[in-house]
């Protein structure tokens, strides 16, 4: 792996961390892994005691996460990361780079992240053994969250895990602690407050504008280092934590007809990432082969991130 840039950007927001949120949060809603961001980690977890507290945990994580991604944070976020100026590595690499980190820091995850990642992938398999694509779908979905690693900013977990909804328009209902959005600027903005907003009905997802997190960031890596993976693929990795659609249905009136379709395979899909986390084991090395030839046939050999 080559670490191009080892710099930090500051995008002018303020991070707002408390207590293990980092930990809870993604044990609950990003089945079961997160690399740690910052210092304290080890020492905020034994510190941990409480369920009421990690509630608290995951509710504050949402404040600042609604408060924070606003229309304007989501499109200076994709104009720096779309540069593709931090690192360069192949998709085997990053799955690596994603497993050492969390084997260093998280004595509660009793095998390495790889197997998680493999589990989705391998599940896939065994169910759809025709569908290539869709097992490499799974091996990569999650790993825009290496933006955790200082190498690619060290951004808050705010800023790289958790469900993600549209800017430029009406925060939906369904949205989860949809109630903190008030405090965000756009709340207030009739540019981005009405059910259109920025946007035009049927324009697709495409033209829409996503919470800046670890789907997006891996779907702009995908698409412009030129994967050949399918429409559907890439559909996935963008909108697979994007639950007010998947889940509850919200925002169609945004969608196209090729949204519907891929939609479809994305439903498929979270069945698979939800329930990946059972004890299966998977020998890596005996499955490394077949996942290399599949990102040789997806990718170029090295991918700018
Ligand atoms: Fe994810
Ligand atoms: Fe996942």
């Amino acid at each position: 792996m080559t670490i191009l840039i080892p710099h930090q950007p500051h995008f002018g927001f303020e991070v707002e961390e408390k207590g293990n949120i980092e930990t809870e949060k993604d044990l609950i809603y990003d089945e079961g892994f997160v690399m740690p961001h910052a210092n304290s980690f080890g020492h905020n977890f034994r510190d941990y005691d409480a369920e009421s507290e990690r509630q608290e945990g995951v509710e504050n994580f949402y404040r600042t996460n609604h408060i924070n991604q606003t229309y304007d944070f989501v499109k200076r976020m994709r104009e720096e990361y779309g540069k593709l100026d931090k690192v360069e590595m192949s998709i085997w690499e990053c799955c690596e780079l994603l497993n050492n980190v969390v084997d260093e820091s998280d004595p509660d995850l009793d095998e390495p992240q790889i197997e998680h990642l493999l589990q989705t992938a391998e599940a896939i398999r065994k169910d759809y053994p025709d569908q290539d694509w869709l097992h490499l779908t799974g091996l990569i979905h999650d790993l825009g969250k290496v933006l955790l690693h200082p190498s690619f900013g060290e951004l808050p977990q705010w800023a790289v895990v958790g469900d993600t909804f549209p800017v430029g328009c009406a925060f939906d209902e369904s949205i989860v602690h949809h109630k903190h959005f008030k405090e965000n600027p756009d709340y207030n903005n009739p540019t981005y407050n009405t059910r259109f907003g920025a946007y035009e009905e049927g324009c697709g997802l495409d033209k829409v504008l996503m919470s800046w997190g670890h789907d997006d960031y891996m779907y702009l890596v995908a698409k412009e280092n030129k994967s050949s993976l399918p429409s559907a693929g890439l559909f996935i990795i963008r909108y697979h934590s994007f639950y007010a659609l998947h889940r509850s249905g919200a925002y169609k009136h945004l969608m196209n007809e090729e949204d519907e379709e891929n939609l479809k395979w994305l439903q498929t899909f979270n069945k698979y990432d939800l329930y990946s986390k059972s004890k299966v084991r998977i020998n890596v090395e005996e499955v490394k082969p077949y996942y290399l030839s599949l990102i040789e046939k997806y990718f170029p050999a090295k991918l700018r991130w």
